[in-house]
C-alpha cells in the first residue's frame, strides 16, 4: 500500500457553487478566481473542468495565468494585480489577458506601449489601503484609459477588508465610496464584491463578482460553515490509520509529549501531518473522523503523521480505517477553528505530497 493520503476534489461542486453565486447576482457575470492553485484545489484541473462553463477566471499573477493558457484554457482570464513588471505587458496581449491598474507605473507602462488590451480593471482604494488609487486619480486613469484608444473597455473595481463581519459597517463605507466614484466617472461598470460581499451584502448589479473562497464550497465567515451557507464542500482530504497501539494511563506521546493518557485508550497513528499541508497548529482534540467515527487529535502533530484516538471508546479503533481530515462530515473551517487559522489557509497550504483525485458527479 503506498502512502495512503489523499485529496479528492469533486469539479462539480465546484461548478455548482460557482453557479450558485451567479443566481444571488443573476444580473452580474462571475470570475471565477483560482489563483493559488485553485486555493490548494489545483488550478489546471478545476479551470480545465469549468472553462466552458465561466465568464472568466482571475488569477494573482502572470505566471498563474500563463500556466492556465498553456494547458488550453480559452476563457478570459484576469490579473488581479496587474503587471509587476513592465516586461508583462507583452505577455498580457499575446495571451489575451484582462489586467488590473492599480498604481501609477502600471498606467504609464501600458500607455508608452503599443499594445492593447480587451478590458482594463481601474483599482479604487475605498480603505482598504492594500492596492488602488484615490477617488480623483480613478477617474483620471479611467479618462486616459479610454482616450488611448487602446482599451476596449475600461472598468472600475474595489476589494473589502471586512466583508466576513456582518457588524462592521465598513463594508457600507467602501460601497458609499465606490458609488460615488462611480457615479462622478459615468457610465462604468463595476467590480466589488468576493464571497462574503456575493453572499452577505448589497452589491453593484449588472457588473463582475468574483466569487473565491465560496467556489470550493467553504465558509468566508467564522461562525458558520459552506454547508450552512448552501455551498457543497469540494475537497475531502482522507487517510488511514497505519499504526495502533495500546496506551496506560499517564503514557505520554509524540514531539514534546504534548499529549497524556488520563486513562488506558487505544491510540491510531494517522499517514498525514504537516509535510502534507496538515496544519501544525491543529491542537489535541481537534476533530477527525475514523472510521465514520467522531475522533481527535492527541499529541502534536509531526511532518509525516499524527495521532488520534476515538472520542468515546477507542476500543474498535484498527489498523487501515479510514480517516476524514477534513471534508465529507467533516468542515474544514472546524479543523481551521481548531488550528486558529481559516478555511481558506488550511486548502491553499496544501502541498503536492497527497494523492489529488478528481472526479465529476454522474449525471
Ligand atoms: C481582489 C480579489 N478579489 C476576489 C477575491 C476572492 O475572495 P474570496 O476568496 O473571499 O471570495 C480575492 C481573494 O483574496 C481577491 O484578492
Amino acid at each position: 500500500m503506498s502512502r495512503p493520503l489523499t485529496a479528492t476534489v469533486n469539479l462539480d461542486a465546484i461548478l455548482s457553487n460557482y453557479h450558485y453565486a451567479k443566481q444571488l447576482h443573476p444580473t452580474c457575470k462571475a470570475f471565477a478566481v483560482v489563483k493559488s492553485n485553485a486555493y490548494g484545489h489545483g488550478a489546471i484541473p478545476v479551470a480545465k473542468h469549468m472553462d466552458k462553463d465561466v465568464d472568466a477566471f482571475a488569477v494573482a499573477s502572470i505566471e498563474e495565468a500563463v500556466a492556465l493558457r498553456e494547458e488550453g484554457i480559452e476563457s478570459p482570464i484576469l490579473l488581479l494585480e496587474g503587471v509587476f513588471e513592465d516586461a508583462e505587458w507583452t505577455q498580457c496581449e499575446q495571451y489575451r489577458f484582462w489586467v488590473t491598474i492599480e498604481n501609477e507605473r502600471q498606467l504609464h507602462s501600458f500607455l508608452k506601449s503599443n499594445l492593447e488590451i480587451e478590458k482594463v480593471f481601474v483599482k479604487l482604494d475605498t480603505g482598504m489601503h492594500r492596492l488602488g488609487v484615490n477617488q480623483d486619480t480613478a477617474s483620471e486613469y479611467v479618462e486616459a484609459l479610454r482616450e488611448s484608444g487602446k482599451v476596449e473597455e475600461v472598468l472600475l473595481m474595489t476589494h473589502f477588508a471586512c466583508a466576513d463581519d456582518l457588524s462592521d459597517l465598513a463594508t457600507l463605507n467602501q460601497l458609499a465610496l465606490f458609488e460615488q466614484t462611480r457615479q462622478k466617472i459615468g457610465d462604468i461598470k463595476s467590480s466589488v464584491a468576493n464571497s462574503a460581499a456575493i453572499m452577505k451584502w448589497s452589491v453593484p448589479e449588472g457588473g463582475w463578482i468574483r466569487p473565491g473562497i465560496m467556489m470550493y464550497g467553504i465558509s468566508p465567515f467564522a461562525e458558520i460553515s459552506g454547508a450552512e451557507l448552501g455551498l457543497t464542500p469540494a475537497m475531502t482530504l482522507r487517510s488511514k490509520v497505519i499504526s495502533v497501539r495500546e496506551l496506560n494511563a499517564g503514557d505520554r506521546v509524540g514531539y514534546g509529549f504534548d499529549y497524556q493518557a488520563e486513562h488506558a485508550h487505544r491510540l491510531a497513528t494517522i499517514a498525514a501531518g504537516y509535510g502534507d499541508g496538515y496544519p501544525r497548529n491543529a491542537a489535541s482534540g481537534t476533530p477527525v473522523l475514523i472510521a465514520g467515527c467522531s475522533g481527535e487529535l492527541a499529541g502534536r502533530v509531526s511532518m509525516d503523521m499524527i495521532t488520534a484516538r476515538l472520542s468515546s471508546d477507542s476500543a474498535s479503533l484498527k489498523m487501515g480505517d479510514e480517516v476524514v481530515l477534513w471534508g465529507e462530515g467533516l468542515p474544514v473551517e472546524e479543523v481551521a477553528h481548531w488550528s486558529n487559522t481559516i478555511g481558506y489557509e488550511l486548502v491553499t497550504r496544501m502541498t503536492t505530497r497527497p494523492n489529488f483525485v478528481y472526479f465529476t458527479e454522474p449525471n
